[in-house]
């Protein structure tokens, strides 16, 4: 197989690159370890930034999420029984996100692919990422398991694969610095059966830490509590998710939330991880291959399209302006963005957990922090401009 781009990974990154692509006449390919159906089946986040709703119609793929998917102008911020109103819009000059899931986007982007006539590789294995440093990098795959091996040879490879797959290993170690921190506290996250509790997203620091309230529509909501990320998803029963969820979302004025049946629920950890640099010789990397983000800020699919955008747009100018410089500068481009982000999705979520490593003065400070967002305008328009999604330099 010869194509211009090889594409490890049908994720957002691989997908939003692809279809980048294929708009400017430049031929990709994708393979994916994973089926088309856990691709579009696994429950992710929710919350895409504005400019990110816009290229997807640009692309032609927002049509479905214009009806489906819901626009928000604001969040709320809740401590110590109280909401805040975080005005997004206001402050941004009209800006607003859309919650609409990852598993949707991700169908939307294969439905459309698929019908450019695009190829997407779905359940390959042994894949190998190889002379990287040539001028003809090349990815072998298998198919299917029982498959012969094959090989895409391409101008450049992208690795587009997840935090556990084989393109970041392509950079050699030598070369590569990792950043990466750990929090001790992970998410435990529901869907359930219920109707909307509340308007907009609740990110809630009260009783024993964090809770989120999130929608997919107006019969199923998303929600979300800080547990200990080694607990086992089968000591937290359906009383206890609630009763949790109660004492961190509820109210002193008597608000308290309305539940339902809990119909999926699983645990994840939170990390920060940044790989720099994210290129070497012929391979880019994008996404979550280079960088992972806690969920509160809601960034981690946001920062992985922002990467092949400015990856498509550099490829674009190699090929039609036959110019090397923005190729050269993708790393630096996108690092000075990814820091921002990874300093956001910190910030919101030290700021609203309860760590049981820090100490009561540090604890305090999370509350200062929560009430300068609530009495001053400048504090609330820095988080609404990250939220929103910043813009591009
Ligand atoms: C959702 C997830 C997030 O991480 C977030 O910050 C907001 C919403 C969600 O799944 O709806």
């Amino acid at each position: 197989m010869r194509v211009q781009v090889g594409i490890v990974g049908a994720g957002p990154a691989g997908l939003f690159l692809a279809l980048l692509l294929h708009r400017a006449g430049i031929s990709a390919v994708n393979i994916e370890s994973r089926s088309r159906a856990d691709v579009e089946q696994t429950i992710r986040a929710g919350v895409l930034e504005h400019w990110v709703v816009e290229l997807m119609g640009e692309l032609g793929i927002g049509e479905r999420m214009a009806r489906e998917g819901h626009v928000h102008d604001g969040i709320t911020l809740q401590w110590n029984g109280e909401r805040h109103h975080v005005d997004i819009a206001g402050l941004t000059g009209g800006k607003r996100v859309m919650v609409y899931p990852q598993h949707e986007v991700l169908r939307d982007l294969i439905a459309a692919r698929l019908a450019q006539g695009g190829e997407i590789v779905f359940e390959v294995s042994e894949t190998r990422i190889r002379d990287v440093e040539t001028d003809a990098p090349c990815i072998d795959f298998r198919r299917t398991a029982e498959g012969d091996s094959e090989t895409i040879r391409c101008d450049y490879v992208v690795g587009a694969d997840g935090f556990h797959g084989p393109g970041r290993q392509a950079i050699p170690k030598a070369l590569r610095r990792e950043y990466q921190k750990i929090y001790p506290f992970g998410w435990l996250g529901i869907l359930a059966s219920a109707p909307l509790s509340w308007h907009e997203l609740i990110y809630a620091n009260q009783g024993d830490g964090f809770a989120l309230l999130s929608t997919r529509s107006p019969e199923i909501q998303r929600m979300y509590v800080q547990c200990d990320p080694a607990d086992d998803i089968a000591a937290w029963s359906d009383d206890r998710i609630w009763g949790e969820l109660h004492a961190r979302l509820d109210t002193s004025d008597g608000w308290t939330l309305t539940g339902g049946k809990i119909f999926q629920k699983g645990i994840i950890p939170l990390r920060s991880f940044v790989c720099e640099p994210m290129q070497y010789g012929r391979l880019f990397l994008a996404g979550d291959a280079a960088h992972i983000v806690p969920p509160t800020g809601a960034k981690g699919l946001n920062l992985a399209v922002a990467d092949v955008l400015v990856l498509s747009r550099a490829l674009v100018a190699r090929y039609a302006m036959n110019s090397q410089e923005a190729l050269d500068r993708y790393s630096e481009t996108c690092l000075r963005r990814i820091w921002k982000g990874e300093r956001f999705s910190w910030y919101m979520t030290t700021m609203l957990h309860r760590n049981a490593e820090e100490s009561a003065f540090e604890q305090r400070i999370h509350f200062a922090d929560l009430d300068l967002v609530r009495s001053s305008r400048l504090q609330a328009g820095a988080l609404a401009e990250n939220y929103v999604g910043l813009p591009f330099e």
